[in-house]
């Protein structure tokens, strides 16, 4: 008889975004009229920058012809790509991160996703809450969560985000293995200082632990006292994988590439506390169950770092940080306590005593505006909505026009 793996049945129905998906769907069938704004999931709305266009067109002609023809490209990503990523992320910026602790992946979702393969049943594992819904499903997935009671899980060390501690959570009260951390935040979109980074890599140096650092939105950072790695924390190569994406930095969700990076020097242990590689445990997954990036798209990705990228990725992310400035101003006329939008795409707004289901019911059916419901980022998510700053200009203006008249 083939069984199945009982773990999916603590999932809740659906993924958030697909549940959204279908109320949305469902409200667009029913009133064909409304011209839908979507402010809900993070994804990219403005064409790729011309530069990454070339380079993609350049990429499909050299596929076309004999003599420049590749297939299967090296299991890490290739060369070309990696090398960029190392000098103008890492090294230009002080941090000794070498082209080969770097993995090109099709997304930052499917490495924070699976990299829980690599550890035992029975770590004990930290995840904020609120907080990106993949990393505690796949935790669920491996059959790590424990007991649901309600409203949370038995073996998951939940690390509150809440207005208390302005939306940044303190150190786990007692020992955990390992840590997901996601700065720029997302959903709440707040940013984490370095010096509190810095406590959260010597607790991981003092208990052995491994911190996965989400910074798939470090390119919306704008304030330079802020990090845009964890890395600039000294020790930090030792504890610590960062996850890098070009989805929203310039405009990859549809086209997939991103990154993560594995430090050799960073150290996990066997059932007997001896040190092994994590990089090679890495390194062997992947070339068992990833097919790898296509050429054109590395070719795309990597001109994200020619001179005329950089600028246009710059001022991508500058029109929708500038939408997150107007969404913020909105809610500051409208009276809302919000967070985020400042180094960030994402607004974390207090529905001052709303359900945030109820209040993603209310913008969708009154204003014919999507946002994302703070709940279903988890329970301290309870009462707030995320509003992204992804969409034009033109249609985030009309969004707040829309919301303040149905919330007067
Ligand atoms: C989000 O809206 O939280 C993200 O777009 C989801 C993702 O990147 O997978």
């Amino acid at each position: 008889m083939i069984r199945i793996n009982e773990h999916y049945n603590q999932l809740k129905p659906s993924y958030l975004f697909s549940d959204i998906a279908k109320k949305v769907e469902a409200h667009q069938k029913a009133h064909p009229e409304v011209d839908i704004i979507r402010l809900g999931i993070g994804d990219v709305t403005q064409p790729l920058p011309p530069a990454c266009v070339k380079a993609f067109h350049q990429g499909v002609e050299a596929l076309a012809d004999a003599a420049s023809f590749r297939g299967y490209g090296p299991e890490k990503g290739y060369p070309f790509l990696r090398d960029k990523i190392a000098v103008n992320e890492y090294q230009s910026r002080g941090m000794d991160i070498d082209a080969d602790e770097i993995f090109i992946s099709d997304g930052s979702k499917c490495d924070t996703g699976n990299f829980q393969e690599l550890f035992a049943p029975d770590i004990r594992v930290a995840i904020p809450d609120p907080v990106y819904p993949v990393y505690l499903d796949t935790n669920i997935m491996a059959g790590r969560a424990g007991d649901f009671d309600a409203r949370r899980f038995s073996n998951i060390v939940y690390l509150d985000a809440t207005r208390e501690n302005d939306f940044i959570p303190q150190l786990p009260p007692g020992q955990v293995d390992l840590i997901y951390m996601c700065f720029p935040n997302n959903p709440t979109g707040t940013t984490i200082t370095k010096s509190a980074l810095r406590l959260w890599v010597e607790y991981a140096v003092e208990n052995r632990a491994l911190i996965l650092f989400d910074a798939a939105y470090e390119a919306f950072i704008r304030d330079e006292s802020l990090p845009r790695s964890i890395y600039e924390i000294d020790g930090a190569k030792e504890v610590a994988v960062e996850f890098r994406s070009f989805s929203k930095t310039a405009g990859f969700t549809g086209t997939r590439c991103a990154y993560t990076v594995v430090p050799k020097a960073c150290k996990v242990y066997d059932k007997n506390g001896e040190t092994t590689g994590l990089h090679g445990l890495w390194n062997r997954r992947q070339a068992t169950k990833f097919n790898g990036v296509s050429y054109p798209v590395q070719r795309a990705a990597e001109a994200v770092y020619s001179p005329e990228g950089k600028v246009q990725v710059t001022a991508l992310i500058d029109g929708y940080l500038e939408n997150a400035a107007i969404i913020r101003s909105a809610m500051d006329l409208l009276g809302f306590d919000h967070v985020g939008g400042e180094n960030s795409p994402y607004i974390w707004v207090d529905g001052q005593g709303r359900d945030s289901w109820s209040f993603f019911d209310l913008l969708l059916e009154q204003a014919g505006i999507v946002c994302t419901p703070g709940e279903g980022f988890g329970s301290c998510g309870q009462g707030y909505i995320r509003i992204s700053a992804f969409n034009s200009r033109e249609n985030v203006e009309k969004a707040m026009e829309r919301m303040a008249r149905a919330l007067k």
